[in-house]
């Protein structure tokens, strides 16, 4: 479902955030879908759920659960007019706020034809009522906490135990104001699930902002919880001067969770430029020169998704990569590419007959085959290497 702008005034990277969440369900959704045994089950967990600063406050519509509901009813619908009935959803929804707590209640009784638990208090004290009641199926967990005020060691937990992926909004602006303060150290550190956090965030590069130093680190840690292979992110900025308010960062273990993160976010990234530029219009009460829409193919094209910049800092890793890890399957170099830069699966496709057009790589195609395939082995082009360019 497709938020309505009018509901965001003021609030505007939050559109962006939940026109993001959707799309991506809706692919994680379809995906499930590929042919297996048994009825697929796809939990949703929103684990701070509000509603929280809603304009909507009769149906919530511009809440994420209401958001994600309407979106992954559809998907429903829409597969079983396909021909493909069966998809059952579960929504499992959380929140601290007494007052918020009763409205999400609400909600969820207004809709008994739904599978819907909703759960009171925080997330970290309820881990193991939600783990339970998402027993089986794949669990998507939408992670949106008010700042950095959340437990991580408790929340990674949960992540573990599940299987599935997850979608972390990192609240880039406020973390960047807080991270050099003493008054912090503390929440920081249950954030970072490290009491010790400052040590490692004093080793990091002064070039960093505070924020990136944060996000490296929770990062780090979340990939030694293994509750992520790869976490690809996206920087929501603020309409009035283009400054990060938040990052969406994606916790998959599957290079086609990547894949389908960078082409929502390219799907996803014209409507953020547009959006902003109609706020600046707006408030500076003076039409552009050109439409908000041809602005944002400018500034797709300078650097969006699969730009020639972005193009050339893959191509640059692709090659660093290879040359750490010579024979790497290709399925794993791309979705460490993916992973770090802003680029789809079709940009690397190029890349890397590009490369080995011009013999900085070596492989084998395969038979019929006009691109590398997953499991073809990447190797770089050194002198003493078996030639295994074609052409
Ligand atoms: C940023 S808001 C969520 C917004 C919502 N995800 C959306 O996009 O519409 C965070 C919500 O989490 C709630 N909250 C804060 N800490 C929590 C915790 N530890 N467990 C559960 N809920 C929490 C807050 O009361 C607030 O309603």
């Amino acid at each position: 479902m497709q938020p309505r702008i009018e509901h965001y005034r003021g609030r505007e990277p939050s559109y962006i955030k939940h026109i993001f969440l959707n799309r991506y369900l809706e692919a994680a959704a379809f995906k499930l879908l590929q042919p297996r045994r048994g009825t697929p089950v796809f939990n949703f967990v929103d684990a701070f759920a509000g509603p929280w600063r809603v304009s909507d406050s009769e149906d919530f519509s511009d809440a994420s659960f209401s958001q994600a509901l309407a979106t992954l009813e559809t998907v429903r619908r829409q597969l079983t007019r396909m021909g493909r009935p069966g998809l059952r959803v579960r929504y499992r929804f959380c929140e601290r706020d007494p007052d918020a707590f009763v409205k999400l209640r609400r909600f969820a009784a207004e809709r008994p034809e739904f599978d819907i638990q909703v759960f009171k208090g925080s997330f970290e004290d309820n881990i193991d009522r939600i783990a339970a009641a998402c027993r089986d199926g794949f669990t998507f967990t939408f992670i949106d906490p008010t700042g950095w005020n959340m437990e991580s060691e408790k929340v990674f937990a949960f992540l573990k135990r599940l299987n599935g992926e997850f979608l972390f909004n990192f609240m880039s602006e406020g973390i960047n104001r807080h991270a050099g303060w003493d008054g912090v150290s503390e929440s920081f550190g249950r954030f970072l699930a490290d009491p010790d956090w400052e040590r490692e965030f004093r080793k990091l590069s002064d070039d960093w902002s505070n924020e990136g130093k944060v996000l490296h680190l929770l990062k780090t840690k979340m990939k030694r919880a293994s509750i992520a292979t790869y976490l690809p992110e996206m920087a929501i900025l603020r309409p009035r001067d283009n400054r990060v308010k938040m990052r969406l960062l994606l916790g998959t273990h599957h290079v086609r969770g990547v894949e389908v993160f960078r082409t929502v976010q390219k799907n996803v990234e014209t409507t953020a430029v547009s959006t902003r530029q109609d706020v600046k219009a707006e408030k500076s009460g003076q039409p552009f020169l050109f439409p908000s829409n041809q602005l944002a193919e400018f500034e797709a094209a300078r650097d969006g998704v699969g730009c020639p910049v972005h193009r050339t800092r893959a191509s640059n890793l692709l090659l660093g990569i290879v040359a750490k890890s010579p024979g790497i399957g290709f399925e794993r170099l791309s979705g460490a590419v993916m992973e770090e830069v802003p680029v789809r699966a079709t940009d690397l496709n190029r890349i890397a007959m590009e490369l080995h057009k011009t013999g900085k790589i070596g492989f084998e195609l395969p038979v019929r085959k006009r691109m590398p395939i997953p499991e073809t082995r990447i190797w770089p082009a050194a002198p003493d290497q078996p030639d295994l360019r074609i052409g």
